[in-house]
């Protein structure tokens, strides 16, 4: 998929859908287009390019440029083709004396205003005025330069990523309709009229003091170079492209890889990647500095204890060196004495392999993801209700549903591009319930504004949800047809006894949630009185003691009220990472085979065993507090670890590094040295998703490739690093590019059958199932019938967490993500997006503020039964009294050094959304990050020591 470098095709004005056709003439060929395609766009897509300036596709047209005048027969005058929508037997001609002269006249004026720096300029061969100029034929600008003009307007380079050099702007707002229709952000204006009119970024000052979120959709749109990447002003115009996948969030969004040579230029997010649809965020598109970093490590490393030096050597030496301890320990303490750790980082074929070498090569199933700690009750859940453990739609079926209900899930922070899309899709009239303990952008920004915001006390998710049932089922709103026709009605039925007791009414609950029983009995009605109703939720709902009841309350709400099976409607996890989904479906779980078959059953087993050459192990394996637990014990005594930070990312983090500290072999693969690394006594360097080839799935069961666009900077791509360890171990694998590994997948999980990488390179993504039955994939679950049959209503007992608050810890903190940083800061701190957020803030109400004396700015001291830790406050009632926020992006904030050990019933996901805490003004970091600032500098020296002893460059 490498390409010569070409802009994508641009059609002038966005595709309209329609059933009726209309058929035209243009410069004598006959089409038919979808009614109320606009002429530029019929023109363009029978291969006739119309000169266009303020025209593009991905913004509705404008009609302001006057460049793409056509002539009309029958018609007075030149209609610009942009806004003119084609008609039935309409005859247009594009190319005429009369037209060429007109659009000149406009290019000269364009001109007279504009730097003739053409040949020196950063955009040169890449600006469609400078393209324009050439196809009209302008040859020479009649107009002097001599009066007034905006040749001197100053530039704004305040934004990390990209400059503003309003002297060459040409003031056609496709910036400001991208800012507005793409984004969703209005934080761009035309301010002025006339010859005063000009771009504002926020009330006139610069982009980075404006609402700007930095998501680039503004660079994308403009046809000059006004708005461009600072890394193209650096290195110039790209000359070849490679189609890839984002490597942060669990959207998922496509992106041409943008090149010259080995350097990469710019991310573009792709237009016919179907889950961002051209559009990407500040991460995306333009976070992936941190793949040149010099702290990248180039080099593996070995050493025989935490507390000696790191040591450089041969791939050779580290491999055997890690295979022989785990051999050793093996042979000490038993065959289940070691294990792995998969990662929603990496791809689909890279986690299969981990998993291949745990069950085929340690003989166990020790292996375990951190899907734990984040969405293993979204797969128990929907599993038991639904019989499929994934959501139901694709993102672009938001367009189509009249009420929102957003849970426990903040997209505009986290999952930003679907953001985009939801909020066009309430812009456009749908209605929206916010359900959160905070007041998320979402309940209030620019022409969005939350129909209910149910604020609801942390820990409460599974009342709150059993009380809206209780409405639905109690005032008879309830799709009665669907549940007969589609569920089990004896459960049903036994649902509806249990659901309609008064102690499930949101009277009785209001005292536990917090939220008033009349605003929930409307949002209630409103819920199920739509025409489709659709469920997007995340974290907050998963990551609790009852994460798996109230997935599977969330099931239920959807099903009582046939929310099922069809476009606008669904049960949507927004999946964290990106490849959650993935890591999953790929067997990381300890219970589970790929493909959620349980290790136990004797017929998966049996194929398994057919394929892979060894007998597997029946009983499932430990998940990582297990491991944890286990390694306290002695009984677990080593662990690969494979592009996780589980001593930053895993809850009650003294605990954590206890365990870690006790292994007698840790091997880390990653691209940094991490906090996980400090307990390391091998280091595996990892690859970028620039320099491998694999598949993402993101949260629509979307598979995307992955492609390879530079070299691995330390040679090996992570597939080959895990193949060679398993050698090394003796269990031999021998594939010889990840696409056998897909091949393999496809071979042994049902789901999988249809895929490989041909299939994907002709489709573009899969959706699964792919298989006999949906060769092409399945982008709506559920449709006819439930994967497990007839629809299971669950019964969802409400159990109050145990960690409620007391008169020693008052308060409950919540945690959660903000844009611009990624999961652990890992790749994100390593950018310039930590200019946006450079520490992780404690949010605290004022009134819980004054009561402490705590200001903006005060260091705060946290205490919860785990631990102790020290964050900036910043006093807002964004956070209800009673509660505390912080996002976790960066170690030294220790946030999970206070979360607890608490955990889903179900599945062991980690309470990371409740804990108790007190919270009071200090002057000094704790003891934690004291301690843990010394042996981070410690370990810096062991790495610094190794590299200089090697005389290889950092
Ligand atoms: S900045 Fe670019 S897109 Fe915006 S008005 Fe100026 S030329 Fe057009
Ligand atoms: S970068 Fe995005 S948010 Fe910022 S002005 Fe441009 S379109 Fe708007
Ligand atoms: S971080 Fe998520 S929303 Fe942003 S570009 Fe990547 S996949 Fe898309
Ligand atoms: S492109 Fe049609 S008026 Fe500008």
């Amino acid at each position: 998929m490498l390409q010569y470098y070409e802009p994508q095709q641009d059609l002038g004005t966005p595709a309209r859908v329609s059933e009726r056709l209309v058929s035209l003439t243009i410069d004598g060929f006959e089409l038919s287009v979808p009614e109320g395609t606009s002429v530029m766009r019929a023109a363009a897509l029978a291969g006739i390019k119309v000169p266009k300036l303020c025209a593009t596709d991905s913004v509705e047209a404008f009609g302001s440029c006057r460049v793409c005048l056509v002539e009309i027969q029958g018609r007075k005058g030149y209609p610009a083709s942009c806004t003119t929508p084609a008609e039935q037997g309409m005859v247009v001609r594009t190319q005429t004396q009369a037209l060429a002269g007109l659009r000149r006249n406009v290019l000269e004026l364009y001109i007279s205003d504009h730097p003739l720096d053409c040949l020196t300029c950063s955009a040169n061969g890449d600006c469609e005025l400078q393209d324009v100029a050439g196809e009209v034929g302008l040859r020479k600008v009649r107009y002097g330069v001599e009066g007034a003009s905006h040749l001197g307007a100053v530039k704004d380079e305040s934004n990390p990523y990209f400059a503003f050099d309003p002297s060459k702007c040409i003031v056609c707002s496709r910036c400001v309709r991208a800012c507005e229709e793409v984004q969703g952000t209005f934080a761009l204006t035309v301010q002025g009229r006339g010859f005063d009119s000009k771009i504002a970024a926020g009330q006139g000052g610069s982009f980075m003091e404006s609402d700007c979120v930095s998501c680039g959709a503004c660079v994308q749109a403009c046809p000059t170079a006004t708005l461009q990447e600072k890394s193209v002003i650096e290195t110039g115009v790209p000359e070849h492209t490679v189609l890839t996948t984002c490597a942060y969030c669990g959207v998922g969004c496509s992106f041409r890889a943008e090149m010259r040579g080995d350097t990469v230029v710019r991310m573009v997010p792709n237009k016919d990647g179907k889950a961002n649809e051209g559009h990407s965020c500040v991460k995306g598109r333009f976070a992936f500095g941190y793949t040149t970093h010099k702290d990248r490590i180039r080099h593996p490393m070995i050493r025989n204890t935490i507390d000696e030096p790191w040591r450089e050597v041969s791939w050779d030496e580290a491999f055997g060196f890690a295979a022989k301890r785990f051999r050793e320990i093996q042979q000490k303490y038993g065959r289940n004495s070691v294990g792995a750790i998969t990662s929603s980082r990496c791809t689909n074929e890279e986690t299969w392999l981990v998993q291949k070498l745990v069950r085929a090569g340690f003989g166990n199933n020790n292996v375990d993801t951190c899907a734990r700690v984040c969405h293993s009750p979204t797969g128990y859940g929907l599993k038991a209700t639904l019989g499929e453990s994934a959501g139901t739609q694709s993102f672009s079926s938001v367009a189509e549903a009249d009420v929102v209900m957003v849970m426990g899930a903040n997209p505009t922070e986290a999952h930003p591009v679907f953001a985009s899309r939801l909020k066009k899709r309430l812009r456009e009239g749908a209605q929206l319930i916010v359900v959160d303990p905070r007041r998320i952008a979402l309940v209030s920004s620019p022409h969005i504004h939350a129909e209910h915001h149910l604020q609801l006390r942390p820990g409460t998710n599974v009342a709150f949800v059993n009380a809206m049932a209780h409405v639905i089922v109690t005032e008879g709103l309830e799709k009665r047809d669907f549940v007969e026709a589609r569920c089990d009605l004896a459960q049903w039925q036994q649902w509806c006894d249990f659901i309609s007791q008064p102690e499930h009414s949101p009277e009785a609950t209001a005292s536990v949630t917090g939220i008033p029983a009349a605003d929930l009995r409307v949002a209630a009605r409103l819920f199920a009185g739509a025409a489709n109703a659709a469920i997007y939720y995340g974290l907050g709902v998963t990551e609790h003691s009852q994460g798996s009841t109230t997935v599977m309350g969330i099931a239920n709400l959807a099903m009582a009220t046939g929310n099922l099976g069809r476009r606008g409607v669904g049960v949507n996890p927004l999946r964290g990472q990106n490849n959650v989904q993935g890591s999953c479906d790929m067997g990381s779980f300890p219970h589970e085979f790929p493909g959620y078959r349980h290790v136990s059953d004797p017929g998966v087993r049996a194929s398994f065993e057919a394929a892979w050459g060894v007998e597997l192990d029946g009983e499932p394996g430990m998940r990582i507090p297990n491991m944890f637990d286990a390694a306290l014990d002695g009984r677990f005594r080593g662990m690969y670890v494979q592009g996780e930070d589980l001593a930053q990312s895993d809850p009650n983090t003294q605990h954590v590094e206890a365990a870690l500290r006790g292994l007698e072999c840790v091997v880390v693969q990653d691209l940094f040295l991490n906090e996980t690394a400090m307990f390391a006594h091998v280091f595996l360097p990892g690859a970028t998703f620039l320099e491998k080839d694999g598949t993402f799935t993101n949260a629509e069961r979307r598979i995307s490739r992955v492609r390879r666009a530079v070299a691995p900077l330390a040679g090996l791509e992570d597939w080959q690093i895990t193949q060679k360890l398993a050698n090394a171990l003796g269990y031999p694998m021998h594939y010889r590019h990840a696409s056998e590994i897909m091949d393999e997948i496809a071979r042994l999980t049902p789901t999988f059958t249809g895929v490989s990488y041909e299939k994907l390179d002709t489709l573009g993504s899969i959706q699964w199932p792919c298989n006999e039955h949906a060769p092409e994939g399945t982008p709506t679950m559920h449709v006819d019938t439930f994967v497990r049959g007839k629809g299971y209503f669950a019964m969802t007992p409400f159990v109050p967490t145990e960690e409620r608050a007391s008169s020693r810890l008052p308060l409950l903190l919540t945690t959660g993500r903000i844009l611009s940083q990624y999961n652990v800061g890992a790749q994100t701190r390593r950018t310039e997006n930590l200019r946006f957020h450079s520490e992780d803030l404690l949010e605290i109400h004022p009134h819980d503020a004054e009561e402490r004396g705590i200001c903006s700015g005060d260091w705060v001291g946290l205490v919860s039964r785990a631990g102790e830790t020290v964050l900036r406050a910043e006093v807002t009632d964004r956070v209800q009294p009673g509660v505390l926020y912080t996002t976790f992006h960066h170690p030294v904030s220790g946030a999970n050094v206070v979360t607890t050990d608490n955990s889903d019933w179900a599945t062991n996901c980690p309470e990371y959304k409740v804990t108790a805490v007190q919270a009071s003004k200090v002057s000094a970091p704790s003891e934690w990050q004291q301690r843990q600032k010394a042996f981070s500098a410690r370990q810096q020296q062991f790495l610094e020591q190794a590299i200089t002893e090697a005389g290889t460059p950092a």
